[in-house]
């Protein structure tokens, strides 16, 4: 979910910068981004205008982050997913953001706006890139957990790149998936061999709730989708981990041999934000190989029912501020049963957009008037959800690692932290629950 007055950010935006027709070619976004002399002009106004205020914040482990996009098959029923990595050291950091135009104009889409604001939104963000090294090589010597990742309604794989990066950094592999049940602003595929062959993707668009959809009925069906898209997900990865030949469908200088036995198998997890929330509890209730989950302000209305009793692994309730109602909460508190693991923190002054990138990439005035930050510092409040994430996985994949060290967090102990959800729900709730 976005807030729906963005667009009106970047036309504010789109306006400082000066409009040149273009051209997008998106093989090799770094490729392209170095060869392209106009996005590097638009890149150094940028930086002119913002210095280095605006980015999206470097790992902050002890390991380099590679990034690399993988696609397999090539239908709609295949995989697409971006890999966060541990990586050889002093590859340079830079990987583009956002990689295609088309989920650009997705986003105006998915926002009820104008098609134009599209190329607003490349003009601006075209160019940004996010702390991690295209393509580098794979950090080899050691076996990795892996966390699955699930976006946001109206999201797509690369706008969650700082907890992507974040958690690469302490030595995961990440696999943010792109969710074919047209929840995604955009996402493509390819029709045929032919297609891959000449590059001629097919691009999904967002799918509207019309008046003919019931909400529960549309939004279920997609987080079944979405829940065995992440399964789909892991199966690959766990067939490469396991020796066997894939074909990346993109076209990438990662060899994908290097992730050959890199996979510690018994540590899994999945994660994701909103709707992806939602698809990790489905997740969890389908594929016990995802030994816990961590639903990052989850929004519940997609789940049935019937999950509350299905779901025996640990699950970790990360929520903002803002965006939680108390009807909200009170499903999450149905799948609080005697015997299972359940945690629930709420970080202080958050908005449902402290979790995806564009809180870092957009200057702090505007944001705030559009909801894309919050009252607590955006850099504080992914920290706090990163850090109690890796706590909350050490404890549960059985890591030997230092993030315990954050296990208070997990209490939600903490000055910027609210242990369970805030008062103003819970006033509410013991209502509900008379
Ligand atoms: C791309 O594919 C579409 C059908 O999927 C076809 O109509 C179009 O001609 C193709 N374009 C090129 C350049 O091959």
């Amino acid at each position: 979910m976005m807030p729906y007055k963005l667009p009106i950010i970047f036309c504010l935006c789109g306006c400082l910068v000066q409009i040149h027709p273009f051209e997008w070619e998106d093989l090799d976004p770094m490729k392209h981004i170095q060869s392209t002399g106009w996005y590097k002009k638009i890149q150094n106004l940028m930086s002119a205008v913002f210095g280095n205020k605006y980015q999206i914040p470097k790992g902050k482990g002890s390991y380099s982050v590679g990034c690399t996009d993988l696609m397999f098959d090539f239908t709609a029923k295949g995989s697409l997913l971006r890999l966060y990595y541990p990586s050889k050291d002093g590859e340079p950091e830079s990987t583009l953001w956002i990689p295609n135009k088309e989920y650009f104009v997705g986003l105006t889409n998915f926002l009820g706006m104008h098609r134009v604001m599209g190329k607003f939104l490349a003009l601006y963000y075209g160019s940004v890139t996010t702390p991690a090294s295209w393509n580098a090589p794979l950090r080899i010597g050691e076996q990795y957990p892996l966390v699955i990742f699930s976006h946001g309604l109206g999201a797509f794989r690369t706008i969650y790149s700082a907890i992507g990066v974040e958690l690469a950094s302490h030595g995961f592999i990440v696999a943010a998936v792109e969710h074919r049940d047209q929840s995604a602003s955009a996402t493509f595929y390819f029709k045929d061999e032919f297609a891959v062959k000449a590059d001629n993707k097919s691009w999904l668009p967002y799918k509207r709730l019309g008046p003919q959809n019931v909400e529960y009925l549309l939004r279920n069906g997609q987080v079944l989708q979405r829940a065995e898209e992440c399964s789909k997900a892991l199966n690959l990865i766990l067939d490469i981990n396991g020796g066997k030949t894939v074909k990346n469908v993109l076209d990438s200088t990662f060899d994908l041999n290097q992730l050959k036995d890199t996979i510690d198998k018994n540590k899994i997890a999945v994660m994701g934000h909103s709707f992806g929330g939602a698809t990790v509890i489905q997740s969890l209730s389908e594929d016990d190989r995802f030994r816990c989950g961590i639903a990052l302000d989850a929004w519940m209305i997609p789940l049935s029912e019937e999950l509350y009793c299905r779901v025996p692994q640990p699950l970790f309730f990360i929520n903002s501020e803002r965006f939680q109602t108390a009807e909200n909460i009170l499903r999450m508190k149905k799948f609080y049963l005697p015997d299972k693991e359940r945690k629930m923190i709420t970080i202080k002054g958050s908005v449902h957009q402290n979790f995806p990138d564009f809180t870092f990439v957009t200057g702090r005035i505007l944001a705030y008037m559009f909801s894309l930050k919050g009252d607590i510092d955006s850099n504080l409040a992914i920290d706090l959800s990163n850090k109690a994430s890796l706590a909350f996985l050490q404890k549960h994949l059985g890591l030997q690692r230092n993030f315990n060290q954050w296990d208070p967090l997990i209490e939600g102990e903490d000055i910027n932290l609210i242990r369970d959800s805030n008062a103003a729900s819970i006033t509410y709730l013991s209502e509900y629950l008379e």
